[in-house]
């Protein structure tokens, strides 16, 4: 489906949307006419999600947009709706591909009923939550925020970018919803996940890339972001259901919540932590346990993970082990994801380690600290200089690593930006480090060292992400 063809259905579904919502509104959930306006709203929805994940519409100004474009001329006759939208504090609603035809009716009637009072204490949220409604997201994050951009310029790269910002969002607001003690959201969660698992199916070399080559200050929702990122490499390379991979990106995404409960002085100190300060972050995988189990609709298995991801593979770490031998598998390769992540960042504690270090210690707590089988696949995905590092050649030359080559770690493909004398490339080129000499059979050309990404390097815009 093209972006017109694309732009069409969803125009259609919005028709039918307010045509739902108003008769839910005129005349009721039970009536047959509200049941057809359903229906029909159903099948325009199934269209429209024939060939995509989701659909998300959202208002931008006093429009009604897709994709961050709006619909000029539809909106002139929606004026009064999207004024009730905007007053339900609603300005973005996403539909996502399993969406049943009973959440969408769950979802219309919330809407009509809020509309009847005239959006005062909406409850929509709570609405959809009542009904077990899992594949609609109402929010207000998102589009009013970011600057508009044409559709046809959203590729792959930018959608993958925008991903990751939806992520830091989301974390941004839990950090919210725990000081206000308010349940952490797990459908927006869920919501976050597929997409970066979306992402990662579809350009897991991308999303690497942005990791590497991203510019942040806020540690801890990147960390977060991150970790999701490098379990679901390991969850995916291990062939899980998408389901499943769900469930785990979600347990990664979530995985240090109960640091929100320890003092901020501790988090914040910079330089090493007292004894006293390190038992109470000790206590952080139990904390963060009890808040996932008392949230709605948490997969297990997050609540385990969360618990689990400082115990080491030997049975060592913390909290101390008082049952069984075997770590929950989401656990241990949060656990890789965690220590990799944490080492490739520069902290206040420690310099970022290069590439090849982090490997290197990594590799050297094989089947104490890890899995060693997890810990191989993870590498043999990522290699050891992941997708961003930018590398020194045996001739001097520097190029950043594209892609990994999975048949070796240590060979990937890599943009060439300066030659051999350190001049700049004027036109890059990509080489595979796995081309031998076809006379030698040697290796034509190979990594010496990763090195630092300085202001100094021209990293090729299409690679940049702010
Ligand atoms: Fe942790
Ligand atoms: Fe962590």
């Amino acid at each position: 489906m093209d972006a017109c063809d694309i732009r069409a259905r969803v125009e259609e579904l919005i028709g039918f949307l307010i045509g739902a919502v108003r008769t839910g509104n005129v005349y009721g959930r039970d009536h047959n006419l509200t049941k057809d306006a359903i229906d029909k709203l159903y099948s325009s929805l199934r269209a429209a999600l024939s060939d995509r994940e989701e659909i998300t519409i959202g208002i931008i100004g006093d429009e009604v947009a897709f994709e961050k474009m709006p619909f000029y001329e539809i909106s002139k006759n929606m004026g009064k709706f999207i004024l009730q939208l905007k007053t339900m504090k609603i300005e973005k609603i996403s539909f996502l591909q399993n969406c049943e035809k009973r959440e969408l009716a769950v979802f219309i009637n919330a809407l009509a009923g809020s509309i009847k009072h005239h959006g005062k204490d909406s409850g929509i949220e709570k609405a959809l939550e009542a009904g077990t409604v899992k594949n609609i997201l109402v929010g207000t994050i998102g589009f009013g925020k970011e600057p508009e951009e044409p559709a046809s310029e959203i590729n792959a790269r930018a959608q993958t970018n925008a991903s990751f910002q939806e992520g830091i969002d989301f974390l941004k607001q839990t950090l919210d919803d725990i000081s206000n003690n308010r349940p952490v959201n797990i459908r927006a969660a869920r919501f976050v996940i597929n997409k970066i698992v979306g992402s990662l199916l579809k350009n897991m070399h991308s999303l690497l890339m942005l990791i590497s080559l991203k510019k942040h200050d806020e540690y801890t929702f990147v960390h977060s972001l991150n970790v999701a990122i490098f379990t679901l490499v390991q969850a995916e390379a291990l062939g899980l259901p998408e389901g499943l991979l769900t469930d785990i990106g979600i347990a990664a995404l979530l995985h240090d919540i109960g640091k929100l409960s320890v003092e901020a002085d501790i988090i914040k100190k910079s330089g090493k932590l007292n004894q006293e300060e390190i038992e109470k972050m000790h206590l952080h995988p139990i904390a963060g346990a009890e808040i996932l189990l008392e949230t709605p609709d948490v997969p297990l298995v997050a609540a385990v993970s969360t618990f689990e991801h400082h115990m080491k593979y030997d049975m060592q770490g913390y909290p101390a082990r008082l049952y069984g031998d075997k770590l929950n598998l989401a656990s241990m390769m949060i656990a890789i994801a965690d220590a990799y992540d944490a080492m490739r960042t520069k902290r206040s504690y420690h310099e970022a380690f290069a590439a090849e270090k982090v490997y290197e210690e990594m590799i050297k707590s094989s089947g104490k600290n890890f899995h060693p089988d997890l810990l191989d696949i993870f590498f043999k995905r990522i290699g050891i200089y992941p997708p961003g590092t930018l590398v020194e050649l045996d001739d001097n030359a520097v190029g950043l690593v594209v892609k990994a080559n999975i048949v070796d770690t240590k060979r990937p493909q890599v943009e060439m930006l300066y030659n051999s004398k350190g001049e700049e490339e004027k036109e890059t080129y990509i080489i595979n480090l796995l081309e031998k000499d076809e006379t030698t059979k040697e290796y034509k050309r190979a990594i010496v060292k990763s090195i630092p990404i300085s202001d100094k390097h021209n990293i090729p815009a299409k690679y940049k992400t702010e």
